[in-house]
């Protein structure tokens, strides 16, 4: 059994999460090994629900349970940054209360393969607060970047396993090895690292790497890298695949067991569109690419190849158009949130190998 925390958030999260549930619930309801719980206030709603915007009984539902599933943290309409200033603390919190400590995203490209980045989370430059010093305006502020080299190697063994999976593409480790002594640090647990895994990661430096993921025609199956640098890169790739919406992004702690608390927390890596919120025409494919992941990580839902179905039902609905209007060139038609969700939860429905779990 696997349970499932669900926190909304803000903006466009509780929209984009809602096929996604719904599909859970038809799970739950099915007899299937799930269970969900929530939803719990997270983020700026948190804030303006409870007080703050990552309570303790949102800690509390997340200790109670094996994953967490996010719809997104940031702006909400109607509460000002100056009423409830960083939103995304709650975030950074979260991942360091559970030491979800490596970041997988995975980017659905279309017409190409997949691109999975793979990154420190936690350590490096999205270290504690304590590593953070801000200034009075006088005094220089401070950011520390510090690279433990067996936190980087568990970053690449966790890389090379996804990089295994295509021996016929590209994997690349990112850095700036000519200017900061932590990616020299990288280069080198990375040439250690990949001679033990049998893996060959190609060496880019970081603005290079930059350059050939918008130039580049073939995309490399896995970029691993430090936790800055993967934030923006993954963001270039969006861009390739031509929406912020065509991400799922993990966090997850490698080696906690389930039944001890959060192992992993599941979220499109939009950020909340604010002025988009009520409108339900976002693009919730990046809400489906995380429950997708979020399937494949819970190893009693795994065992039932639910990934891969959700998977072909949003690849089927992605390539038969027509597009929400972020993939939709001016003037064609398009369709909303509801008509996007329809269509996947339609194709999982006629899925007949579900049968038995609805
Ligand atoms: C993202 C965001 C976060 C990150 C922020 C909000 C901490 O930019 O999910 O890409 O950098 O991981
Ligand atoms: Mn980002």
């Amino acid at each position: 059994m696997s349970t499932i925390a669900l926190l909304p958030g803000d903006g466009i999260g509780p929209e984009v999460l809602d096929g996604p549930v719904a599909f859970l619930r038809r799970l739950e309801a099915g007899g299937a090994p799930v269970r969900l719980t929530g939803p719990w206030p997270y983020g700026t709603t948190g804030w303006a629900r409870a007080g703050s915007t990552l309570p303790e009984e949102t800690i509390g539902a997340c200790r109670e349970a094996d994953v967490i599933l996010s719809g997104a943290v940031g702006t909400h309409p109607g509460i000002t940054a100056e009423q409830c200033p960083n939103p995304e603390a709650a975030l950074i919190r979260l991942r360091h209360a559970f030491d979800l400590r490596i970041s997988v995203r995975t980017v659905r490209v279309p017409g190409e393969q997949d691109v999975t980045i793979v990154r420190n989370i936690t350590g490096g430059a999205y270290a504690g607060p304590d590593l953070h010093t801000d200034s009075d305006g006088v005094r220089p502020a401070e950011d520390r970047l510090v690279l433990e080299p067996a936190r980087v190697r568990e970053v690449f063994e966790i890389a090379a396993g996804y990089a295994r999976r295509h021996p016929e593409r590209r994997a690349i480790s990112v850095d700036k090895a000519s200017v900061f002594a932590t990616s020299r640090l990288w280069r080198r647990v990375a040439h250690d690292a990949a001679r033990a895994c049998g893996i060959g990661f190609a060496d880019v430096n970081v603005d290079r790497a930059a350059y050939e993921l918008v130039a580049r025609r073939d995309l490399p199956a896995v970029i691993v890298t430090e936790g800055i640098f993967g934030d923006i890169l993954s963001d270039v790739v969006c861009a390739r695949a031509g929406s912020p919406a065509l991400c799922g992004s993990a966090t997850i702690n490698p080696d906690r067991a389930f039944g001890h608390g959060a192992t992993a927390l599941f979220e499109p890596a939009h950020g909340s569109s604010p002025h988009r919120t009520g409108s339900r025409r976002s693009n919730p494919a990046g809400a489906w690419l995380a429950l997708a992941d979020l399937l494949a990580w819970c190893p009693d839902l795994a065992a039932l190849g639910l990934h891969a179905r959700v998977r072909s039902a949003l690849d089927a609905v992605l390539d038969a158009g027509p597009p929400t209007y972020d993939l939709a060139p001016p003037g064609s038609r398009t369709i909303g949130l509801d008509e996007f969700n329809a269509g996947v939860l339609g194709a999982l429905a006629d899925d007949t190998c579900l049968e038995a779990h609805r």
